[in-house]
């Protein structure tokens, strides 16, 4: 059982000419990587040991044991936005049955996260979901974030109507997390007897998916959460006790942060797998977020980082390959590829005689994919275009746990690397302001007399067609 990573295909086997790293690059690289990795493990964050604290994962388990218990639950909520669903829906992607929202797993919830405000979307979803036969988790660190208040209060009167006008019923379907002590949430949830796990001090949003962030979740779905942990904890105990050289994730981010600065920014994560598609979007944001900075430590403006792009193979070959194999060569590729899938479809016999079919005798959907995956890589790699594979055994809870904490690890590194603090997001909090503003909050008046000044002295350019 092993997160294997191969890094051959991102450095070239010849010369530097043909526009991948050199091994030598890496080497002469490597002091800047040694320093920020010392810096890291002299002064550990939380998230890192988030696997161990056994008391966090058992509250998750008694609320998920107690909401089950009536046996009046098949649907399960989450509300919440950025590192408050994203590790979920990684999460349920990959571990729940695929079609869950149909066919969920025998005696589990059906699981849908909803990170979004979209009224089409919000407004069909609670007025087609049996709101008697479901609990809904708001996940909210700060209790600030206008999306997830918003969800609330109609999740919340949705939940009343229901429940016919019972307030203390209505409450007893919902599970809030978020700060143990401070934010918007905090008081009212006390005052008014909600049931509340916390997001642990010191673990920002994108960190959090083994807090009770994500475990609460995959208590509720039933996942096995102590393997989920251990994959982590793997992970953590190999990368702090290997040689420096032999560091994956530091080498994964020395190479990315090297390339980045030598005109590669984009960032593509190709997922060949359905299940680990929303890996994708969880490692956007981790990687975006922690990495796009405009001040570097010293309180420089640098506007540095990556773009994490998306991709789903063999889907997306046949909608970005031609512009990754042809266009500017300004990208890196991490193939996610999984050694076994859960179920094994073979091809049927052609039922006629015909060039579109005679190879695909005998052959397995996972064959096929495979193939698909080298094709691709041979195609990227003769464009000399840099490609890494993460490969996982299987999908399964140990090897999501061991993926979440070895990006957690390198991206952490590469913003050491990089000399930028990976745990902000001013930038979030610049447009978490604004929408606050604009939408009326108390004590923002200022800034929305500003925003409103800014767009009165905007030139008009408009078209229609
Ligand atoms: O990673 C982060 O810190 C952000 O993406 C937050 O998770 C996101 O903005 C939601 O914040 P909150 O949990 O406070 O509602």
């Amino acid at each position: 059982m092993a997160l294997h990573l191969d890094l051959s295909g991102l450095f070239d086997p010849t010369s530097e000419s043909a526009g991948r790293l050199t091994r030598e690059q890496l080497a002469s690289a490597m002091p800047r990587a040694i320093a920020a990795r010392e810096a890291h493990l002299a002064n550990l964050p939380k998230w890192r040991s988030l696997h161990a604290q056994g008391d966090l994962q058992a509250a998750c388990d008694a609320r998920a044991k107690q909401v089950k218990a009536a046996g009046d639950v098949d649907y399960f909520v989450v509300l919440g936005i950025g590192g408050s669903a994203l590790g979920n829906t990684a999460m349920v992607s990959a571990l729940a049955p695929v079609f869950q929202e149909w066919n969920p797993e025998p005696g589990q919830p059906r699981v849908f996260v909803l990170d979004n405000v979209d009224p089409d979307w919000l407004g069909e979803f609670f007025a087609s979901v049996p709101l008697e036969r479901t609990h809904i988790n708001v996940i909210s660190k700060s209790g600030g974030t206008i999306e997830t208040s918003s969800q609330f209060l109609i999740a919340f009167d949705a939940m009343k109507q229901a429940c016919c006008g019972d307030e203390n019923a209505a409450r007893a379907r919902f599970t809030i997390t978020t700060d143990p002590k401070t934010g918007h949430f905090r008081g009212f949830c006390d005052e008014l007897g909600f049931f509340t796990l916390p997001v642990p001090d010191g673990v920002g949003g994108r960190f959090s998916v083994m807090s009770p962030v994500g475990m609460f979740t995959a208590a509720m779905a039933g996942f096995d959460c102590a393997s989920i942990h251990a994959g982590a904890a793997r992970v953590d105990k190999n990368l702090a006790e290997c040689a420096p050289e032999d560091d994956p994730a530091l080498l994964y981010a020395l190479a990315h942060v090297l390339y980045m600065e030598g005109g590669k920014p984009v960032h593509v994560h190709f997922a060949y797998a359905h299940r680990l598609r929303f890996l994708a979007d969880w490692y956007k944001q981790l990687w975006a977020e922690s990495l796009g900075k405009r001040l570097n430590a010293a309180g420089e403006v640098v506007h540095v980082g990556p773009t994490p792009v998306k991709a789903v193979g063999p889907t997306d070959q046949h909608s970005q390959a031609q512009l990754y194999v042809e266009g500017p060569n300004d990208k890196v590729y991490t193939m996610l590829k999984l050694r076994k899938f859960g179920r094994e479809v073979e091809i049927p016999e052609p039922f006629v005689k015909s060039q579109a079919f005679e190879h695909l005798r005998g052959r397995k959907l996972s064959e096929l994919m495979e193939q698909e995956r080298c094709g691709t890589e041979v195609a990227l790699l003769d464009a000399n275009r840099p490609v890494c594979l993460i490969e996982m055994c299987g999908m399964d809870a140990f090897h999501l746990g061991q993926y979440f904490q070895f990006l957690q690890i390198a991206t952490a590194y590469a913003g050491g690397i990089m000399g930028i603090d990976p745990f902000d997001q001013p930038g979030v909090e610049a447009g978490k302001i604004a929408a606050l503003a604009l939408m009326g909050c108390e004590g923002f008046e200022q800034r929305a007399a500003e925003i409103q000044a800014t767009f009165a002295a905007r030139e008009s350019f408009q078209l229609s067609c």
